[in-house]
C-alpha cells in the first residue's frame, strides 16, 4: 500500500465509522486487507476504494466486510471490575432503594459491544442484585455495535474460556450452560439483552436509544479522532435521561471532548453524569 492508496481509503473508513487511522497505521490497514484484496482479484488499493466508492449493491455488501476488519473487538467478561463496582453502587442507590419495581423498566445501553461480554455482564449484575435486594426490577439493556460478526456471536452467546477469565466459578455454574470447553450464555441472562447494529457516527440512529438510564460507550472513542468523539459524545447525552450515567473506557477521557457532564469519582473510576 502505498501512502497515496493509503488517503482516500482512511479517509473514507473515517468518513463511514469514525474510526481513524493515523499514518503510522499504515500497514495495520494494509495488513488487515490485503487477503481481501486477494480474494475479490483486485489488483490494488486504489482498485478497492473506487470499488467501494462508487460501487452498487456489491459495494454496500462489500461495507460488512470492511466494517468487521477495521474494527478491534477485544473485550471479555467483567472487564474493568473498578467501572461495575460504581455501576453496582449506582443501581443500588439510585434504582433499587427507592422503588418498587412498578414504575417504567431500566434502560440500559451498551454502545459497541463488541461479542456481547460487556451486556451480559451487566444483566448478570442486576440479576444478583435483585437477588440480594430481593426486589424485581425491569430492566432493558441495548446492545449496538457497527460489527454483524460481531452481533451474530453475541446473539449466540457461546464463549471460551479467554472470554470468562474474569469470572469465578459460582457465577459461571449459576448464569452458563459448560459445553464441552464452551460456555453458553443462559436464557435468563439472555433474555434482557437486545442486540442491534447501530454505527455511532450516524447521529440519525440515536432516536431509537432515548431515555436511557446508564449508557456503558467502552474503549471505543479511542479508535476516533477528537471531532468523531465530540459528536458521539453529544449524541449520547442527549439519549440519556436528566440525571443518567455514562461510563467510558478507563483510559478514555472526557477531557476537550465535553463539559456538559460532571464527573462523579467512584473509588478506582469516574462516572459522567448528565446534569
Ligand atoms: C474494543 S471493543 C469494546 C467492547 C466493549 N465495549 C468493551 O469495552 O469491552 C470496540 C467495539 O467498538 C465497535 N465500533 C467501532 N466503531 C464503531 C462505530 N462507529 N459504531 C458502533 N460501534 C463501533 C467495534 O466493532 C468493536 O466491537
Amino acid at each position: 500500500m502505498t501512502r497515496e492508496e493509503f488517503i482516500p481509503l482512511r479517509d473514507f473508513i473515517y468518513e463511514k465509522t469514525g474510526i481513524f487511522f493515523a499514518e503510522n497505521k499504515m500497514y495495520l490497514l494494509e495488513s488487515r486487507l490485503s487477503n481481501r484484496l486477494s480474494e475479490l482479484g483486485f489488483e490494488t488499493y486504489n482498485d478497492y476504494y473506487f470499488f467501494l466508492k462508487y460501487g452498487n449493491e456489491d459495494a454496500k455488501k462489500e461495507m460488512i466486510y470492511l466494517l468487521d476488519v477495521v474494527t478491534t473487538n477485544e473485550t471479555s467478561f467483567f472487564r474493568n471490575p473498578p467501572q461495575l463496582d460504581a455501576f453496582r453502587i449506582i443501581m443500588e442507590k439510585n434504582y433499587f432503594k427507592n422503588t418498587n419495581g412498578q414504575g417504567m423498566p431500566l434502560k440500559i445501553w451498551s454502545a459497541a459491544c463488541s461479542t456481547g461480554e460487556e451486556p451480559y455482564t451487566l444483566a448478570i449484575i442486576l440479576l444478583e442484585l435483585m437477588e440480594l435486594t430481593k426486589r424485581n426490577i425491569p430492566f432493558i439493556i441495548y446492545a449496538t455495535d457497527i460489527s454483524y460478526r460481531v452481533l451474530e456471536a453475541a446473539k449466540k452467546g457461546v464463549y471460551g474460556p479467554y472470554s470468562i477469565r474474569g469470572m469465578d466459578q459460582t457465577m459461571l455454574n449459576k448464569y452458563f450452560t459448560k459445553n464441552g470447553d464452551t460456555y453458553i450464555v443462559k436464557d435468563i441472562v439472555k433474555k434482557n439483552v437486545k442486540f442491534d447494529f447501530m454505527n455511532l457516527i450516524d447521529k440519525q440512529s440515536y432516536v431509537k436509544y432515548r431515555f436511557m438510564d446508564i449508557i456503558f460507550c467502552r474503549n471505543v472513542l479511542i479508535y476516533f479522532d477528537d471531532k468523531a468523539k465530540k459528536r458521539v459524545i453529544d449524541s449520547i447525552y442527549e439519549c440519556l435521561k436528566p440525571g443518567g450515567f455514562l461510563t467510558i473506557g478507563h483510559a478514555e477521557s472526557l477531557h476537550n471532548i465535553s463539559r456538559a457532564f460532571k464527573p462523579i469519582m467512584f473509588p478506582g473510576s469516574i462516572v459522567y453524569q448528565k446534569g
